[in-house]
């Protein structure tokens, strides 16, 4: 495709990305069952031990069944539950909402949440799809929720938006129902762009600016804190530009908004757990410190979810 290095690191800040080997077998499935061992071992439990699955994606290994089952017969956990969720970039945070609800209701003990992208099989590689093509990038990451005593820990509160008028705005629009293989393959038509994803990125970049924005202060004001009390940011790995703008607007320093998107694209529901597992790896997240995640993206939709570390 006609791009340049000069014009997606200025334009995304995006220098280095992850794309999938297709000689290899990895898939989102595989790639968050590796993740989710990993999150698993980390919290010092074992698969038997995690009692209910969400998996966040908008590149599922099939159209149906959504890869939850497969993490769950790949980990070897008998028949436990597993929800797939279909929030695109706010998936793993609508994923952290609904996991919340399960521990603090008391019906799960140790949730299971993985966000996991392969983009690169599906994207536009040409000039025509250059604008959506350069900035997304595959991975996987997970966490694992657990109960706590620990009143004052833990998920503080979540906030889920979506205004569902622009979502054709940033779509894959078929082969779905709305547009079925039969339709698809009788027109056989070489411009037909439907299959590919398709974003209308200005429009998305002046939405995304407000909605991170807003949903942040709604998470502080409900938990009566100011920006300057976040010790780490997260923001979803969209554009750097989109992230420093934000954080410019929240006043907020370097040291507390962490980035990682420089080295992995847009990796949709997987760059939230990407970025924490690294910033906290890295020492940026400790005890107590108050973390913010925040998302945008297709639907629209729009997230955010405060923690006490
Ligand atoms: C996609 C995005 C980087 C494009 O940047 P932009 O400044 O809006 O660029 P535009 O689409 O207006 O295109 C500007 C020019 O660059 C060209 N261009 C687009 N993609 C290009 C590429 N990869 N390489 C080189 N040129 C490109 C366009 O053709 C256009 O050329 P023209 O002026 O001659 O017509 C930006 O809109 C963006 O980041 N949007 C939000 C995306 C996002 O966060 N999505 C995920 C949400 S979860």
């Amino acid at each position: 495709m006609d791009t340049t290095d000069e014009w997606i690191v200025e334009r995304t800040g995006i220098k280095e990305r992850r794309w999938i080997d297709p000689a290899t077998d990895d898939m989102p499935s595989t790639m968050g069952t590796k993740a989710a061992k990993k999150a698993i071992e980390n919290a010092g439990l074992k698969p038997s031990d995690i009692d209910f699955i969400i998996f966040a994606t908008l590149s599922p290994d099939y159209y149906f069944p959504g890869p939850g089952v497969q993490v769950q017969d790949l980990l070897g956990i008998p028949e436990i539950g597993a929800l797939d969720v279909r929030n695109q970039c706010s998936g793993f945070i609508y994923g952290l909402s609904v996991g919340d609800q399960f521990i603090k209701t008391g019906m799960y003990k140790n949730i299971l949440l993985i966000g996991s992208e392969y983009h690169s099989g599906g994207l536009e590689k040409s000039t025509r799809g250059r604008g959506v093509s350069v900035i997304f990038g595959d991975g996987a990451g997970a966490v694992v929720l657990s109960r706590s005593e620990k009143k004052d820990k833990g998920i503080l509160s979540t906030h889920l938006h979506a205004e569902g008028k622009h979502a054709k705005e940033l779509a894959l629009i078929g082969p779905a129902t709305n547009r079925w293989v039969d339709t698809i393959m009788k027109e056989n038509d070489p411009n037909d762009t439907s299959y590919y994803p398709y974003m209308n990125g200005n429009f998305v970049f002046k939405h995304a600016v407000t909605r991170f924005q807003e949903v942040i202060f709604e998470a502080l004001k409900e938990n009566g804190h100011q920006p300057n009390e976040i010790d780490m940011l997260i923001p979803h790995q969209a554009n750097l530009r989109i992230s420093q703008f934000v954080q410019k607007k929240l006043g907020l320093e370097d040291h507390q908004v962490y980035n990682n998107i420089m080295r992995y694209g847009n990796t949709t529901a997987a760059s939230i757990p990407i970025a924490l597992s690294e910033a906290h790896l890295e020492g940026k997240i400790k005890d107590n410190h108050l973390v913010c995640l925040a998302a945008f993206g297709s639907g629209f939709t729009w997230a955010s979810a405060l923690i006490r570390w």
